[in-house]
């Protein structure tokens, strides 16, 4: 557990990863995953609980821990004044490469992160991605057998989130053993093998991505209607159809969504019922359920939103408990 001041940020987080696996540990913003993070690579003590990482115990043994363990931030630890490649070069020295070994994985890395033409200017020419890069590259000079990525790829653009998608592969098939924290759904789901939830520093569920998407009611339809006055009949038509019922209305964009079963045959007969009901859509489709969607579900309300316009029971009960850090 640990507390700063009222705020619970961690609340009985009961993780284990094992050796040479990914875990996602997803949630939204304040959830406790930086805390989570800094308390396991020993830059934070937790006020109660235990940890052991790599076999060591983190509170015990701090030193020890930090030996087996590389971390990349959720904000950037690069020297402004060097360059690209000085950056790079001076990690491997820390961590008594040679200078030709260190020379040479900065070279790689600033290629495979597209800093290549940039490595020569001081980092503090950089903009945001490319600051975020190079603080990547800088956790990835050398391997060790336990990786922390805290938030890896915010503010990175597709093609270089693939890119780093690419070496977080390469480095856990190599053995190492890797924490990571997202609020990405997809991310966790392209890289991680078990994925934990987290709330108001509680894990609120477990599981490989197929299962919490299982959980989380699996697909969705997706219904935009034509006309604002349309919403209603459309929400009927789709909680006839709904798994569980609970139809979420976004009324600004006209969109309804309901978790399903069924697939592909269940949309056409979504269609042609709101056909007959003389319902106009402007656009439909099936899709798998995002963050968001486990949240509701998980939670009753949107990862963001203060209540949920369909859940008034459940969204007030969660709303009181978040005003009660001490619940
Ligand atoms: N040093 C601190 N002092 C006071 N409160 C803190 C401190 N660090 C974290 N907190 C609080 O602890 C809670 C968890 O914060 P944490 O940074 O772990 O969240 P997070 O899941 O990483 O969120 P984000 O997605 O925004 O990065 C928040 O309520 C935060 O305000
Ligand atoms: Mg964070």
């Amino acid at each position: 557990m640990k507390t700063f001041g009222d705020v619970r940020a961690l609340d009985g987080v009961d993780l284990d990863v094992p050796e040479g696996t990914v875990l996602g540990l997803l949630g939204p913003n304040g959830a406790g995953k930086t805390t989570t993070v800094r308390v396991l690579t020993t830059l934070l003590r937790p006020d109660s609980g235990r940890a052991v990482v790599a076999g060591v115990d983190v509170l015990k043994h701090p030193n020890e821990v930090r030996r087996s363990i590389g971390l990349s931030g959720q904000f950037a630890a690069v020297d402004e004044y060097l360059t690209g490649r000085e950056n790079l070069h001076m990690v491997g020295r820390l961590y008594q490469m040679s200078g030709r070994a260190a020379k040479a994985r900065a070279a790689e890395l600033l290629e495979r992160f597209g800093l290549a033409d940039a490595a020569d200017r001081p980092a503090k020419t950089y903009s945001g991605g490319m600051r975020r890069r190079l603080d990547l590259a800088a956790a990835l000079v050398v391997s060790p057998p336990v990786m922390f990525m805290d938030e890896p790829t915010t503010g990175l653009d597709p093609r270089n989130r693939q890119a780093l998608w690419e070496v977080i592969q390469e480095l856990v098939a190599g053995g190492t053993t890797l924490l990571l924290t997202t609020q990405y759904l997809e991310e966790a789901d392209h890289l991680a093998h078990e994925i934990c939830v987290v709330d108001h520093g509680r894990v609120i569920a477990r599981g490989t991505s197929d299962q919490l998407k299982a959980r989380t009611g699996g697909e969705r339809v997706e219904v935009v209607v034509h006309r604002p006055d349309e919403i209603a009949a459309g929400r009927e038509v789709l909680a006839a159809f709904g798994r569980s019922g609970a139809v979420t209305v976004e009324e600004h964009t006209r969109r309804l969504t309901v978790p399903v079963t069924g697939g592909a045959k269940l949309l056409a007969e979504v269609i042609r019922e709101l056909d007959a009901r003389g319902v106009e859509i402007d656009d439909i489709g099936l899709r798998r359920p995002t963050l968001d969607d486990v949240f509701i579900s998980l939670t009753g309300h949107a990862a963001e939103q203060k209540d949920a316009p369909d859940a008034p029971d459940a969204a007030g009960a969660t709303a009181a408990s978040r005003k009660d850090p001490l619940k």
